[in-house]
């Protein structure tokens, strides 16, 4: 049976991911590591741990004696690398954590693989390494041979692990897929992100704060679309490539705070509340996901408007998990964050 190692598992994209390959009854062993940070939280996967198929490790990819002690436990042969700090704001607040866990993170489980061996090494990456694109050119959207121009500190740290895994291809002819993919949303997102961010703030009848005008755009992908997307390129993608992985669904944040607004049946003069900008915010993120589709067959299943009802859905069906999570360390944030509130 194929042993693959799922680093970040325990964070909303990984999760996802886990949670699909269980379901689906792929043959395949999933060594699950995460160091179960602030995003990181195990009650995401419990029900599927006990699952024979599904190992947790809680462990940091930065230690490279404890990545090489599962490389040889397990006879890793795969690797799916989702762990990561990923949230911009908190990259703007201070960059060391996105240094340490998404550069010095990678290198550790490039140098791992390399070591030990390795079929198949899948970085997961994202379209913020691009930078920004005009909102006057809606004809240009980024593809694999988009320039990389990180502009915050998270998608500088990820353009730099991308860097080192091309380095890793060429140098050392290690065989390494990596994918870049646009915003995603559903259930398990951790609600310092926009759509489960102001979705419960709603619930809990708060106003939900928008930066600047509300007219930055993101291309929004459903997470169970992103994950099939990275099982096609794991499975089917050419080695040394770069996949872009995209809804074809560009929505400025106004519409979407809207789309939550009119399926929660609340008001916008009470509900929303214009904040300052976040510094240096890209204007606007979209994926030409050409490439992907042409060579992996893979395009988008869900639907915009019934994938959000769903997540909203899942949002109000699991309240204890999310009211598990704004309290302690995520309030701190979110008084430093939006001011006291
Ligand atoms: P997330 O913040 O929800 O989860 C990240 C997980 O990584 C957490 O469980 C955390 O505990 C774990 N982690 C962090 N540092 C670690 C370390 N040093 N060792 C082990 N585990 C560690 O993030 P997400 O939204 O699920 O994103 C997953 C990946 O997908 C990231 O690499 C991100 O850059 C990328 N991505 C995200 C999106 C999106 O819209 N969320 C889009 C494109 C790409
Ligand atoms: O594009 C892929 C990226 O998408 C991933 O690589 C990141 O890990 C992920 O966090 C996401 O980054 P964004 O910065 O685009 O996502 P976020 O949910 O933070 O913000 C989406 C948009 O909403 C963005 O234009 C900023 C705006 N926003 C966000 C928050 C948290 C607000 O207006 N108010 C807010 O409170």
């Amino acid at each position: 049976m194929r042993t693959l190692l799922v680093t970040g598992a325990a964070g909303f994209i990984g999760a996802n991911f886990v949670r699909m390959l269980v379901r689906r009854q792929e043959p395949v062993r999933l060594i699950a590591v995460d160091k179960l940070t602030y995003a990181g939280n195990l009650a995401n996967i419990q029900d599927v741990i006990d699952n024979h198929r599904v190992i947790f490790v809680k462990g940091d990819i930065c230690d490279a004696e404890l990545m090489g002690r599962l490389w040889d436990q397990y006879a890793i042969r795969e690797v799916v690398h989702f762990a990561a700090e990923s949230h911009v704001d908190r990259s703007i607040l201070g960059s060391g954590p996105f240094i340490q866990a998404n550069v010095v993170g990678t290198q550790v489980l490039l140098d791992t693989a390399r070591a030990k061996g390795v079929d198949r090494y899948l970085q997961v990456s994202t379209d913020e390494v691009y930078g920004t694109l005009p909102e006057d050119r809606p004809e240009i959207k980024f593809t694999e041979e988009t320039p990389l121009a990180p502009n915050s500190p998270y998608s500088a740290s990820k353009a730099a692990a991308d860097c080192l895994v091309r380095s890793y291809f060429h140098t050392f002819k290690l065989p390494v897929l990596i994918t870049r993919c646009s915003n995603n949303y559903g259930p398990y997102q951790f609600p310092e992100k926009l759509i489960p961010l102001f979705v419960t703030n709603l619930i809990e009848g708060r106003q939900v704060p928008l930066y600047g005008d509300g007219m930055n755009v993101r291309d929004w992908l459903y997470v169970e679309d992103h994950c099939e997307a990275i099982w096609a390129v794991l499975n089917k993608g050419r080695v040394g490539e770069v996949y872009n992985i995209g809804g074809n669904n560009e929505i400025p944040n106004r519409k979407i705070t809207e789309t939550i607004l009119d399926e929660m049946g609340k008001k916008w003069a009470e509900s929303v509340q214009y904040v300052k900008d976040r510094p240096g915010h890209d204007r606007r993120y979209a994926i030409d996901a050409t490439k992907i589709k042409r060579e992996l067959g893979w395009s988008p299943r869900y639907r915009f408007g019934e994938a959000m009802k769903t997540t909203i859905q899942w949002y109000h069906q699991n309240e204890n998990w999310w009211r598990a999570i704004k309290s302690g360390e995520y309030l701190q944030y979110y008084n430093q964050q939006y001011g006291q509130r």
